[in-house]
């Protein structure tokens, strides 16, 4: 047996966020309250019930503010206001009110990277024109060759093709993401204070932390060097650099001016976890996404490293892990423990799976991988959706593509879109409750003629149904007190292939990730398992949860 994870058991009074099961909200895909096919505020503000029962103690909800929506609302025109597909900001105050009245809080997506082409700023800096105070809030530069016709690097945005466009001036502004999304520049005052000022714009309205976009990209190296320079081992002229910590010393300091723990999730995709736990110090961010944990594959030698390394590396610094397996940029867990991936998945790169699901198995892993996550020592995410066992729609016709990466890619990578279909709520055809009867039109992905099993009214009452081990599985998260914060003990008399952990006081997880059936270990009872355990062994891709 060994001891992981350097910091002590804290207090029953630690923060919520070191242990919080947070509940993503993909918002025009959750549910849609005005009936024009987009998910909406009223929409989520109906669910608030659901959400409860479900049991999650915090929702973080992808960007409401206004946009185009030329990447689904991470190109923001105005961080002050809510886009008028998703509500108004009193609306938003309302929701924020009523969240808390059911117990939950609020953490919406904050996008600093990046501004919309449309934002007032950007709008600003291309009227100025070269050499303006403007344009210096983002990052223009001047073209390479003779007559300028060629980009100042060699950098590619993340979504295809380079990461320069050309004005019609004749200058080249950096984006890392798509066209309308415009990088600022973080060198600039400007831009420091008016963050500084949307986050308090924010927390005034009560809500209770940021998910921060794209947290690791923010500092660019100023000389702005071709990649093609960039050695092994070398720092990254855009990723992970050191700088940005001091923004987030900031924020930080700017948070704990205000009461009941607001706090910080950073979208963060470092090489390592020792990268990782830089991002979360008592002077930076609170907590950041665990993306080495979501690109591991199901295979417990693999995983038990991943955790290991997790809770070494978060345990010098004294920050709790998250455990996340599916968000809105990657295909669904079920589809991914269905099949392996074809390369390893490494950061800021996609996912490229290997053959087709084979969607029984993933199904079946989904649960055991639910056990597991939420057994963990730290909080965890759920993304809308998973809790109903949906998988990713990997047929959605070219047609109704709409994720800039389909077009950016030149048609080579489909992009995020399915894993956003919306969410079927009841029923047995679309839009299965998404919308409302009188709804004046469908909803803006096509979800698929086979979902009516997987709607929240169908798994309702159905024991063996991916939701009612969701509501179990949460329930008992809540009233166990080994739950959330802490430590685990592996209990290293499991054979390879099984994953087996002890946490204080009295709780056994274990999850058979081998092709045989697994005799469990001593217990006094079942306190969960993903299906009923027969003669004390616990099938292949299966979990338990077990009382000493
Ligand atoms: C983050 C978001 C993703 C978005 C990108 C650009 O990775 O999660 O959805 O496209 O940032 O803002």
């Amino acid at each position: 047996m060994n001891e992981q994870g350097a910091t002590p058991v804290p207090p029953t009074t630690a923060p919520w966020w070191r242990s919080a099961v947070i509940y993503q909200v993909y918002i025009r895909s959750f549910a849609d309250g005005d009936g024009d096919g987009v998910g909406d505020i009223a929409g989520i503000r109906s669910r608030l019930p659901y959400l409860k029962s479900l049991g999650v103690d915090a929702l973080w909800i992808n960007p409401w503010y206004k946009s185009p929506q030329a990447d689904h609302g991470y190109d923001v025109a105005d961080y002050r206001e809510i886009d008028p597909l998703f509500g108004t900001v009193a609306e938003a105050e309302q929701f924020i009110e009523e969240a808390h009245a059911h117990g939950i809080r609020i953490v919406p997506d904050i996008v600093p990277n990046h501004s919309s082409d449309q934002h007032a700023w950007f709008r600003a800096a291309l009227a100025a024109g070269p050499g303006s105070p403007e344009r210096e809030r983002y990052i223009f530069r001047p073209g390479r060759g003779p007559d300028g016709s060629l980009p100042p690097n060699d950098w590619d945005s993340r979504f295809g093709g380079p990461a320069w466009t050309r004005v019609a001036d004749g200058e080249w502004y950096l984006h890392l993401f798509a066209p309308q999304q415009p990088d600022l520049d973080w060198q600039h005052p400007d831009v420091h204070a008016e963050f500084e000022a949307v986050l308090r714009f924010w927390f005034e309205r009560g809500v209770d932390g940021f998910r921060i976009d794209v947290a690791h990209g923010l500092v660019k190296d100023p000389e702005l060097p071709d990649l093609a320079g960039l050695t092994d081992g070398g720092v990254h002229p855009f990723w992970d650099r050191d700088q940005v910590h001091d923004i987030y010393r900031a924020w930080r300091r700017l948070a704990d001016e205000y009461p009941g723990d607001r706090s910080f999730v950073a979208e963060a995709w470092t090489d390592t976890p020792e990268r990782l736990a830089s991002y979360v110090r008592s002077d930076g961010l609170h907590t950041a996404f665990n993306f080495d944990f979501l690109m591991t594959d199901w295979d417990a030698k693999d995983l038990r490293a991943v955790i290991d390394d997790t809770l070494a590396m978060l345990g010098t610094v004294g920050a709790p892990a998250t455990w996340v397996m599916s968000n809105h940029d990657v295909m669904r867990h079920a589809s991914r423990y269905g099949r392996r991936a074809a390369k390893k998945w490494v950061a800021n790169e996609s996912y490229v799976p290997a053959g087709p699901a084979d969607l029984a198995l993933g199904t079946r892993r989904a649960r055991a991988a639910a056990l597991l996550t939420l057994a963990l020592p730290g909080g965890a995410y759920v993304y809308q959706g998973e809790e109903l066992g949906l998988p990713e729609v990997e047929d959605l016709p070219e047609s109704v593509l709409q994720d800039p990466v389909w077009e950016r890619s030149g048609h080579t990578d489909r992009g995020r879109d399915g894993c956003r279909v919306p969410i079927p709520w009841s029923g047995e055809t679309a839009p299965y409750g998404f919308s409302p009867a009188d709804a004046t039109a469908a909803p803006w992905l096509p979800q698929p003629a086979d979902w009516a099993p997987y709607t929240v009214a169908a798994q309702t009452g159905d024991e063996t149904s991916m939701l009612e081990l969701y509501r179990a599985a949460l329930r008992v998260r809540r009233d166990h007190p080994a739950l959330g914060d802490g430590t685990l003990t592996w209990l290293d008399d499991a054979p390879e292939g099984v994953l087996a952990f002890r946490r204080e006081p009295g709780f056994v997880c274990v999850v058979n990730l081998s092709t045989e059936p697994y005799p469990l270990p001593e217990h006094t009872s079942v306190l969960l398992a993903g299906e009923p355990v027969e003669n004390g062994r616990l099938a292949p891709d299966q979990a338990a949860w077990l009382a000493l």
